[in-house]
């Protein structure tokens, strides 16, 4: 009597065990005593269909009709540009102040470790040498001279070695971003009548620049000191390297973003204002700390100035530059 129950036990208790053995290889298909909807049937992906007649499981949409939602027939709203292609002027909606907040707020989520919270480039990122592409300024002429549709469409495809944050943020939050941009222009730009109208002290914020200034000089000495001061082509490769000079610089002739190096030093150059140079040491540090003094012609003003590196790197790098030419002496 006993026996039989144990029995009894066995006989239902154990398939359930051994059926419950999942998640390792088996040669056959799994004992599945329950039917769930693991099995029920469907198409996967990309499965062959005979009932319709081109034998695909895969429907495309029917002809002529947009999914609701997905009608983007707004290009100013959805791509920044208007019906001729070109970047339009404005933002295509209403800027509120709980809009600019919104922005601010979006803005140092995804910009500031490039950008910085002021907007001027200088995001951790930035400043721990990651070996980034510089995020330019928002403050200079050349970009603040753009049409809001160019910051949008930035954000949208990404500009350059930027990437695209399309899949991270809304449409509607990329126009806040826009928004806030230009906020943090107005306030980097306001002339002195301006800020004079307003009974604000300026003696702590002037206290406050003049000591940041003395500890940034302070921590260029301390680098110094710590033996940075070498010149050679070597570490100037290093450089150009950690300063991702090479996505946009090749040295092997071919056009890239910016000219190549190839045969750069010596060489006569052409400007944008139709002025031709010849290539020296001066120029090649005029191009490095103050790009825009000098654009090479067919070429956009895209550099940003690298203006922050010491001296003895500088000087590496116009080495480095000069190694790669024939006109080197
Ligand atoms: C990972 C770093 C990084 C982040 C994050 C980032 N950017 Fe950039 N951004 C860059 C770099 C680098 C460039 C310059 C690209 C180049 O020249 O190759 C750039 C360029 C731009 C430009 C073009 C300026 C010009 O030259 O005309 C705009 C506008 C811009 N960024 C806006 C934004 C906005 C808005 C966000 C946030 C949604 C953002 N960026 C986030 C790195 C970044
Ligand atoms: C985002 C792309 C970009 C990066 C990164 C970049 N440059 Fe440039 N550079 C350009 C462009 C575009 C030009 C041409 C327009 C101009 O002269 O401003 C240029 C011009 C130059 C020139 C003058 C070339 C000529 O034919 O007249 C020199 C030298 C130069 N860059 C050095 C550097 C160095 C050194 C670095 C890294 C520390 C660097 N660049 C990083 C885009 C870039």
């Amino acid at each position: 009597m006993k026996a039989s129950k144990y029995l009894l036990f066995a006989a239902i208790a154990l398939p359930l065990v051994l059926s419950s053995c999942r998640g390792e290889r088996f040669k056959h298909q799994p004992v599945h005593p329950n039917m769930n909807m693991d099995q029920q049937e469907r198409f996967e992906p990309q499965e062959e269909n005979n009932f319709f007649e081109d034998n695909r499981a895969m429907r495309k949409p029917v002809d002529g009709t947009i999914a609701r939602g997905k009608l983007k027939a707004d290009k100013a709203f959805y791509e920044g540009v208007n019906e001729d292609g070109d970047y339009i002027e404005n933002i295509p909606v209403d800027v509120t102040k709980s809009f600019l907040y919104r922005g601010k707020k979006q803005y140092e989520v995804f910009c500031t470790p490039c950008h910085g919270l002021k907007g001027d480039g200088n995001g951790i990122i930035m400043a721990n040498n990651y070996g980034y592409v510089p995020a330019p300024d928002f403050h200079t002429d050349f970009v603040r001279e753009r049409n809001e549709g160019y910051y949008y469409a930035a954000i949208a495809n990404g500009v350059r070695t930027m990437p695209s944050y399309a899949t991270q943020i809304e449409v509607k939050d990329r126009w806040a971003i826009v928004a806030y941009i230009r906020a943090l222009q107005y306030s980097q730009n306001v002339s002195k009548d301006e800020v004079e109208q307003y009974d604000v002290s300026l003696d702590s914020l002037n206290q406050a620049f003049a000591k940041k200034q003395e500890e940034e000089q302070a921590k260029k000495e301390a680098q110094k000191a710590k033996g940075g001061g070498e010149v050679s082509v070597e570490r100037g490769k290093t450089i150009a390297t950690n300063n991702a000079c090479n996505t946009c610089h090749s040295t092997d002739g071919s056009r890239l973003v910016g000219p190549t190096w190839k045969d750069l030093y010596g060489s006569e150059r052409t400007l944008d204002n139709g002025e031709t140079v010849v290539a020296d040491e001066e120029y090649l540090r005029t191009a490095i700390v103050d790009p825009t003094a000098q654009v090479a012609e067919g070429f956009a003003p895209s550099m940003v100035p690298y203006d922050h590196l010491s001296d003895s790197k500088i000087n590496s790098l116009i080495a480095y530059i000069k190694s790669l030419s024939k006109n080197a002496e």
